[in-house]
């Protein structure tokens, strides 16, 4: 079962050759997703051999093989975790019924929805970082952001899989609309305004991987408790490959982290324009994309109260963050959670039905979890002996969905005056002055073993491979 079979056109673990319907349905949609990598993947590259990993079975031990591949020829496919023998709905009003082979018909239209949502989400990234392979500050860096890019469009498979086999005809017409939407498209729009931002340049990207597709593993994990089994076992073995982009996101930040710090200590200066002489991104700097992409993600989480969130949740379709480690009733009926709100021009905590803020909860373990890597970070500036401190910004800072959109509150938590936060603001976000310095570094560097000027070499190699090793061959 979890052995991948590799000789067929999509290869699977899923007994495709058993569903001639299916098997036909997907080998129709395959070479148009293959025209969209071609018009909307990494820019130039379709000819480079990379050193990628691929799925050779979904066990948890060694399920990667690397090897140089073009990219167009990697084996995308459907990989799904094994099932569990008579598994239990185990959260919701459905609590110990058994979990759903197939989708129920009351249940369809918002199970739809929340896979079509998820979907949008994986090539859209995609998209967002399709230029940015003529900027890598490395080839080791290169090879990551491949890596990166074909399992993102590997998790587009596993969500047109279940469009494909379990909603019929208006599934297949939502798989031909993943491929269709275009980040940042004026006419035709991903579904989330994040996924339709700019990944302009690789801080950007580092963080987009840390911080975003973290929020991707938060969504995974609630997806992974559905009772709708096949969406849980899909989201779990998406979830093993989600692990390396959040690597790449931290390592990414921290390298880039690391080059600043030494050549603060060499110039002993923390003076910005002398840091910026010497070509590499000053720590305030960092901050403030810190504050953009963490403020940006967390509302990826949608509204702080929300009645969509508590009917997910007791129908038994989402769960929340390792619900199966939590030792409440896993109903929550009854039950509160405190949400922010601005009242009288100040930051006030309310108490409402924890069914109705389960984005707040789930929204909540993710600032727990992405503060751990802020953390790091500063492990990396503090070994240095720099008195520079890194720091999430506050929950409800430059917030746009839900009831803390549009308020005024600074990183620290403090609501602001319009007047106090425009003068502001180029303190707390990006400037165009600082992405356009960003930008001015980005410089194509691609001989082994080299690396940009602005971040330092990675501790190791890809699968133990030196750090020099030829990571992509551009023939
Ligand atoms: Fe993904
Ligand atoms: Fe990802």
């Amino acid at each position: 079962m979890s052995g991948i079979n590799y000789s067929e056109k999509i290869p699977n673990n899923v007994n495709l050759s058993e569903d001639r319907t299916l098997q036909r349905a997907l080998e129709h949609w395959q070479p148009n997703y293959l025209q969209w990598w071609q018009d909307m993947g990494p820019d130039g590259s379709q000819n480079f051999d990379v050193y990628l990993r691929t799925a050779v079975s979904v066990d948890p031990q060694g399920w990667a093989q690397f090897g140089h591949v073009k990219m167009p020829d990697y084996r995308w496919g459907i990989f799904l975790n094994p099932g569990e023998q008579d598994r239990k709905i185990h959260f919701g009003d459905h609590i110990g019924e058994a979990a759903w082979q197939d989708v129920p018909g009351e249940h369809r239209a918002n199970l739809r929805r929340i896979i079509v949502t998820q979907g949008d989400t994986e090539p859209a990234s995609v998209e967002q970082q399709r230029h940015l392979g003529l900027t890598a500050p490395s080839q080791y860096d290169l090879r990551n952001l491949f890596q990166v890019n074909v399992e993102e469009g590997r998790h587009l498979w596993a969500m047109v899989y279940l469009l494909h086999k379990y909603f019929g005809k208006d599934g297949r017409e939502e798989a031909e609309g993943l491929l269709e939407r275009n980040s940042g498209n004026a006419d035709n729009p991903r579904i989330l305004q994040a996924f339709n931002e700019k990944t302009p340049d690789w801080l950007s990207f580092f963080m987009f991987t840390y911080f975003t597709d973290r929020d991707g593993k938060f969504q995974l994990c609630a997806l992974a408790e559905s009772a709708f089994d096949p969406l849980a076992r899909t989201t779990k073995f998406m979830l093993t490959e989600e692990a390396h982009h959040m690597f790449v996101g931290e390592s990414g930040v921290s390298r880039t982290i690391q080059r600043t710090v030494d050549v603060m200590n060499q110039l002993k200066t923390d003076d910005v324009a002398k840091l910026r002489a010497a070509g590499v991104i000053d720590l305030p700097t960092i901050q403030r994309y810190i504050n953009f992409h963490f403020s940006v993600t967390i509302d990826l989480f949608g509204a702080d109260q929300s009645s969509n969130a508590a009917t997910f949740y007791s129908s038994g379709l989402k769960g929340r963050y390792e619900e199966g480690k939590r030792t409440d009733d896993h109903v929550l009926k009854g039950n509160s959670y405190k949400i922010l709100a601005v009242e009288d021009g100040k930051l006030v905590e309310k108490e409402v039905p924890m069914l109705n803020a389960l984005n707040e909860v789930l929204r909540d373990d993710y600032i727990t979890d992405s503060k751990g890597g802020i953390e790091r970070w500063n492990r990396v500036i503090a070994k240095a002996g720099i008195p520079f401190t890194l720091t999430a910004p506050h929950k409800a800072f430059h917030r746009n969905i839900g009831s803390l959109s549009g308020a005024k509150i600074s990183p620290e938590g403090r609501v602001v005056s319009e007047a106090e936060w425009n003068a502001k603001v180029g303190e707390w976000l990006p400037t165009n002055e600082d992405r356009a310095y960003v930008a001015s570094l980005m410089g194509r560097v691609v001989e082994p073993g080299k690396f940009a000027n602005w971040i330092a070499p990675p501790v190791m190699g890809i699968n133990r491979q030196p750090v020099d090793f030829d990571y992509v061959r551009f023939n």
